[in-house]
C-alpha cells in the first residue's frame, strides 16, 4: 500500500501554506512582481502556458513541485511510457503514447515491442483512406463511396467526432461525415437522413464491441442497408469494424479483413490516435491525421523529459491540484476561443471524470482527499452569454482555462481579434475585478456599486498556441491527458478503468427485458412506478 499523498511532508506543508496565502489577492501577486505574467510562464514546442493568474507564489509552486518529487512521480511517468501495467485492476498498461511514436522506435509490453503492430493498423488504415478519398471504394451499385457513417459512444465515438469538427477546414471537398453514438433512434434517423445507401459506408468503432448503444445502431445501420440492396455480401462493402474482439466483429458479420484493430492497452478514452481515429484520417487525409500524432508526440518527449518544475502537464496538474485539494473547489472550466472546438469540452470531460472520478485508491483503500473535478465549459465567446456572468460574480469558486490560438482558424481573419480580445479580457476581468474606488471614480451611481463590484481574485491558465492545425490539436490532446495521469497517479487511483458505469447498464438490460415482456422485476418502489406509467 503506498503512503497517501495526504500523509506525505509536502503535502502537511502545502496546508500550513494555504493558511498563509489563501486571502492573498491576485492583485497583490502581481503588485509584489512585475515581472509575475511572463515569469510564470512555460513554452514547449510553440505551446505557451501562462500560470500567472492563479492563487499561488514561488513558494507554493516550489511545495507542489516537493509534493510530486515525493510522491515519485518521475518513476511513475516512467512506467507509463515502459509499458508496466499501471490499470492494476485489469492487468493492463496503459500505452496510448505508442500510438504517435515513429515507427522506428520501440515501445514494449512484456518484452514484446508493440510498434510493428501499431505501424502495420496505421498502413492498413491509410490504404483504406487512400482508396475512399480517390473514390476507389465502391459500394454494391458500383459508385464510390462518399459518406462515412461512424457509429460508436464514449471513447469510440467522442474523440473522432470532437477532432472532425476541430479540423473541419482540412476536410476533403466532397465527402459527408456523420456520426451516432445515442441508443435514440433520432440519432440514427438524423445521421442517414439525404444519404443513399450505396454511397454509405458504417464505420463501427467498440473496443469492446459488445456495447449495447454501439451494436443496437450497428444493427439498425443493417437493417437500413439492406432495405435498399437485400444481398447480404454487401455488407462487406458497407461495413468496417474498428474493435479488439475480432470474434464478435465475424459474428456481427463484418469481414475480419475490413476490421482495423486496437488493444488492450489503449483506453477507450485514450483512443483517438489508435484506429478509432479512421473516420478522421478519412476526412483530413493520412498526412494530417500523422501531423497530429507529431504534434502529441512532441507533448509526450516534453511530459516525459522536461524537469517536472518545467513540466506542462505536471504543472497544470498540480496547479489544478492546489485549488481542488486546498480550496475545496468542485469543478473545472474549459472555454476555448475557437469555435471548432466546441465538442473538446465533452471530449476531456470524459477523459478526465471516466479518469479520476474515483474514490477508492488502486489498492482497494478508499481515498482521503478529493479527486478529479467536474469538467465543464463551452467555447468563447459563447460561454460569455451563458454562464461567465456566474464565474465572475457567483459564490463559487471556478478555476478556468482558456484556450487561444493566435493565428484564425480556416484562414477567415475576419473577427479573429475581436475574438483574442474577448479571451484576454475575461481572463483579466476575473483576476483582478473592478473596486468600489474603481467604480466610483468612474461616476457609477450610488445605489448599482454594489452590484457592479466585481471581486476578481478568480484563477485562470491561459494557454496560447499558433494556429488550430492537426498538429497543435495532438499537442493539446496529449497534454491534458498527462494532466489528467498525473492528477490520477498523486491521488494514488487507478485513471484507467471505469467500474462505475457497469451497475446501470446491467440494471438498463434487466429493465428492458422486463418492459419488451411486460412484467416488472423486484425494483424499489419508485423504479415499479415509473415501469407502471410507461405500461399505462
Ligand atoms: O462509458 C463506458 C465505456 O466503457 C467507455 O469507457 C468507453 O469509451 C465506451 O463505454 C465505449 O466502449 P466500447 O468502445 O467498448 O464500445
Amino acid at each position: 500500500m503506498s503512503t497517501p499523498i495526504d500523509q506525505t511532508d509536502a503535502w502537511k506543508a502545502l496546508q500550513a501554506h494555504y493558511e498563509q496565502i489563501k486571502d492573498t489577492h491576485l492583485r497583490d501577486f502581481f503588485a509584489e512582481d512585475d515581472q509575475r505574467g511572463s515569469t510564470f510562464a512555460l513554452e514547449h514546442d510553440g505551446v505557451y502556458l501562462d500560470y500567472s493568474k492563479n492563487r499561488l507564489n514561488a513558494e507554493t509552486l516550489r511545495l507542489l513541485h516537493e509534493l510530486a518529487i515525493q510522491a515519485d512521480l518521475r518513476s511513475m511517468i516512467h512506467g507509463m511510457f515502459s509499458g508496466e501495467k499501471i490499470n492494476t485492476a485489469e492487468d493492463r498498461a496503459a500505452l496510448h503514447v505508442a500510438l504517435r511514436s515513429p515507427s522506428d522506435s520501440h515501445m514494449s509490453i512484456d518484452g514484446n515491442d508493440v510498434m510493428p503492430e501499431v505501424t502495420r493498423v496505421l498502413q492498413k488504415m491509410i490504404t483504406l483512406a487512400h482508396k475512399i478519398r480517390n473514390g476507389e471504394w465502391l459500394g454494391f451499385s458500383g459508385k464510390p463511396v462518399k459518406n462515412i457513417v461512424h457509429i460508436g459512444i464514449g471513447g469510440s465515438e467522442i474523440g473522432p467526432h470532437m477532432a472532425c469538427e476541430a479540423l473541419g477546414g482540412y476536410a476533403k471537398e466532397g465527402l459527408t461525415l456523420r456520426f451516432i453514438s445515442n441508443v435514440d433512434p433520432a440519432n440514427f434517423l438524423a445521421a442517414v437522413q439525404g444519404l443513399a445507401q450505396e454511397e454509405t459506408l458504417f464505420i463501427i468503432a467498440s473496443k469492446s464491441f459488445t456495447t449495447a448503444e454501439t451494436i443496437g445502431n450497428a444493427q439498425t445501420a443493417r437493417t437500413w442497408l439492406m432495405s435498399a440492396v437485400g444481398d447480404e455480401s454487401a455488407i462487406a462493402k458497407h461495413f468496417v469494424a474498428l474493435s479488439t474482439n475480432t470474434e464478435a466483429v465475424a459474428t456481427f458479420g463484418i469481414d475480419p479483413e475490413n476490421m482495423f484493430e486496437f488493444w488492450d492497452w489503449v483506453g477507450g478514452r485514450y483512443s483517438l490516435m489508435s484506429a478509432i481515429g479512421l473516420s478522421l484520417m478519412i476526412a483530413i487525409g493520412p498526412e494530417n491525421f500523422v501531423m497530429m500524432h507529431q504534434g502529441a508526440h512532441s507533448m509526450d518527449e516534453h511530459f516525459r523529459t522536461a524537469p517536472l518544475d518545467r513540466n506542462m502537464p505536471v504543472t497544470l496538474a498540480l496547479i489544478g491540484m492546489w485549488y481542488t485539494n486546498f480550496f475545496g473547489t468542485e469543478s473545472e472550466l474549459f472555454v476555448p476561443y475557437a469555435a471548432p472546438l466546441e465538442r473538446f469540452t465533452t471530449y476531456f470531460q470524459q477523459a478526465n471524470m471516466e479518469s479520476n472520478g474515483k474514490s477508492m485508491r488502486s489498492d482497494g483503500t478508499p481515498v482521503t482527499t478529493s479527486t478529479g473535478p467536474i469538467v465543464w465549459g463551452t467555447p468563447g465567446t459563447d460561454a460569455q452569454h451563458t454562464f461567465m456572468q456566474h464565474v465572475h460574480q457567483g459564490t463559487h469558486l471556478i478555476p478556468a482555462d482558456f484556450i487561444l490560438f493566435k493565428e484564425p482558424h480556416q484562414n477567415i481573419d475576419s473577427q479573429h481579434a475581436a475574438l483574442l480580445a474577448n479571451a484576454l479580457a475575461q481572463a483579466e476581468a476575473l483576476a483582478f475585478g473592478k473596486t468600489k474606488d474603481e467604480l466610483k471614480s468612474d461616476h457609477t451611481d450610488e445605489n448599482l456599486i454594489p452590484h457592479k463590484l466585481m471581486p476578481g481574485n478568480r484563477p485562470s491558465n491561459t494557454l496560447l498556441l499558433p494556429k488550430l492545425t492537426p498538429y497543435t490539436l495532438g499537442q493539446l490532446v496529449a497534454l491534458y491527458e498527462h494532466k489528467i495521469f498525473v492528477q490520477g497517479a498523486l491521488w494514488g487511483i487507478n485513471s484507467f478503468d471505469q467500474w462505475g458505469v457497469q451497475l446501470g447498464k446491467h440494471l438498463a438490460e434487466t429493465i428492458l427485458s422486463e418492459l419488451e415482456k411486460g412484467s416488472s422485476g423486484k425494483h424499489d418502489s419508485s423504479t415499479s412506478t415509473l415501469i407502471q406509467k410507461i405500461w399505462s
